[in-house]
């Protein structure tokens, strides 16, 4: 049984779902927290995902706590109904931990998707550095993106069922990037065209709310006021203390473009097109790369230190003035741009899905040999 609840983990989770679901020698269930509403049916509806069962646990400023706790006891429920033999979570939200305490309590073994990533401060991102921790102890099979993961559970003792797969999110994007596509909003078609650079921006995590999300606006308005040529695209996410800050430091502004959170579809379709990105999102860390669109990072470290040490990735932290410091080299200097500018695939080759599908049947006897680890 698959268990995911936010968008990031639904973009993640949808292509092993259906890679689970293609399999004669596994039955796969899917269940939905709903953790995120709108932002999660947008993912089910593109990858036409029908969940076996619904939490519907979303509430407007929802805390840790409810999230928590309606979690645990709506899964208790399903698991009671269905009892698989495997829970599946995905990386470091409270769903996923949620999920995996919910299928301890029932004594069902726990595979953790996207295992083994670590920034090494419990409060930073907050809570999802805890959350990740918690689930590798509670697992028996862990799903580690890269090398680095699996030595960061060794260095915890975690050496057992550890598969080393590459991220799901390079899989998902095989189904999304296409040439040519038209999006669904005009200004999108058109905003890129000539000499102007679009400037893609997300920021939203828990440790950024007050004084450093609004250092990240004033550096966001200043970057767009100093290069008339930019054009900053921003799909705000859906939680209310984003939204507020950012119509506040943001809104009026005419190249700086608030819009509504974009389907995956479009997302990775403008990754595709913009010529920087500006984030504090932990899957287009990954995604970016992929494309060969370098990113500054908005948090003071990261978790994914692989396509830094690649070169297409750069912590620029939360202070106002670095920030504008950084953007500015990239948006004047040509040699430091095409430095960041070339496309790594650290995190996976597209095949991640299968590789954890296979793990799992090996896992209950049903193949002779495990996968072949990703990036050998
Ligand atoms: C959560 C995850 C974070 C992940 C992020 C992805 C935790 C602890 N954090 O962030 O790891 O990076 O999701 O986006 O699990 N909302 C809607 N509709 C939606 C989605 C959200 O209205 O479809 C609003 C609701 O008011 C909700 C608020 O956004 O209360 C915040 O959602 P929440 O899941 O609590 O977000 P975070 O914990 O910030
Ligand atoms: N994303 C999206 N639409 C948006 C913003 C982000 O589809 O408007 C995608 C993005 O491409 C990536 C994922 O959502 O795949 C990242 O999710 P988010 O930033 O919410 O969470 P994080 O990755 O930080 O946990």
């Amino acid at each position: 049984m698959t268990i995911f609840g936010t968008r990031p983990e639904a973009i993640k989770m949808a292509p092993l779902v259906k890679a689970l679901a293609g399999r004669e020698d596994l039955e796969s269930l899917c269940c939905v927290t709903a953790q995120h509403r709108e932002m999660l049916d947008s993912v089910l509806e593109i990858f036409s995902i029908k969940p076996d069962f619904d939490l519907n646990i979303m509430e407007p400023s929802q805390t840790l706590s409810t999230i928590t706790t309606k979690c645990i006891a709506g899964m208790e429920q399903v698991l009671q109904t269905a009892r698989p033999d495997l829970v599946l979570v995905h990386g470091d939200t409270s769903t996923t931990f949620a999920g995996a305490l919910a299928a301890f309590y029932r004594k069902i073994p726990v595979g953790h998707v996207e295992a083994g990533l670590r920034t090494g401060d419990i409060y930073s991102p907050f809570p999802e550095e805890m959350n990740r921790r918690l689930v590798s102890d509670i697992a028996t099979l862990h799903f580690c993106p890269t090398e680095q993961n699996c030595r960061n559970l060794a260095e915890e003792h975690i050496t057992k069922g550890v598969f080393r797969t590459g991220n799901t999110v390079i899989d998902a994007m095989k189904a999304t990037v296409r040439e040519g596509h038209r999006f669904s909003d005009p200004r999108l078609n058109t905003l890129g065209e000539g000499e102007r650079r679009i400037i893609l921006i997300t920021c939203h995590r828990r440790e950024n709310y007050g004084a450093p999300m609004e250092h990240i606006m004033k550096a966001l308005r200043r970057i767009a006021d100093t290069f008339a040529d930019t054009e900053l695209v921003y799909p705000v996410h859906l939680s209310p203390a984003v939204r507020r800050t950012a119509e506040q430091y943001l809104s009026g502004h005419p190249r700086i473009h608030l819009i509504e959170p974009l389907d995956v579809l479009e997302m990775h379709n403008l990754l595709a097109r913009a010529y920087l990105v500006m984030t504090d999102s932990g899957g287009l860390q990954e995604e970016a790369p992929a494309l060969g669109r370098p990113v500054l990072v908005l948090r003071r470290e990261t978790e994914r230190p692989e396509a830094v040490e690649a070169g297409t990735v750069k912590i620029a932290g939360t202070d106002e003035e670095q920030i504008v410091r950084m953007a500015s080299e990239l948006l004047e200097d040509p040699d430091a741009y095409a430095r960041m500018a070339h496309a790594v695939n650290p995190y996976g080759d597209g095949l991640a899905c299968r590789r954890i599908a296979d793990a799992i049947s090996w896992h209950f006897g049903m193949r002779d040999t495990p996968p072949e680890p990703f990036g050998v």
